[in-house]
């Protein structure tokens, strides 16, 4: 599936509509350069499964954890990780595998640690600075 989104104001929509298309899948892989707006789709995607959590980027923690009201939701950054082994060690399996929601940013980082099953969201900035949102299931 394929999103342009023009501006923020076009978001909840396409959040809702990533959700759909994602059916069962619960963890979602970001790509896309420094900002291009994974951490605001994220926001998104959070809001629409229901959270009144603050979202904020998780650059020194790794991952952060909100709540909605059926789900739990893990968002991680791994762009400052050194070493996949920093991914190991902070337990990123409980997290991957507890059946949560997995929002992840930076998963190039992770080659090797990546789960079978996912959605793949990749962002790309277009001229016009709307963002064109490529969402496949693998
Ligand atoms: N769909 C959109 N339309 C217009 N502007 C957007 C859109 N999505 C994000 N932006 C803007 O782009 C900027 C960067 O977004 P964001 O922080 O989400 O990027 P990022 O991909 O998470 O970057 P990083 O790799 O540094 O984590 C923000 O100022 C945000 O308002
Ligand atoms: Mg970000």
């Amino acid at each position: 599936m394929q999103l342009i989104i023009p501006s923020i104001s076009n978001l909840p929509q396409a959040a809702q509509a990533i959700i759909e298309h994602a059916a069962n899948n619960r963890i979602f892989l970001f790509y896309g350069d420094m900002g291009a707006g994974k951490t605001t789709l994220i926001k998104q995607l959070c809001k629409a499964l229901g959270t009144a959590d603050n979202i904020t980027s998780p650059t020194f923690s790794i991952v952060n954890e909100y709540h909605a009201a059926k789900d739990k939701i893990y968002h991680f950054d791994f762009y400052r990780l050194k070493d996949q082994t920093e991914a190991l060690d902070m337990g990123y399996e409980e997290y991957f595998y507890a059946g949560a929601y997995c929002f992840i940013e930076w998963p190039e980082k992770i080659p090797d640690l990546l789960p079978a099953h996912y959605s793949n969201i990749s962002i790309q900035v277009l001229d016009d600075g709307s963002r064109q949102v490529n969402v496949e299931n693998i």
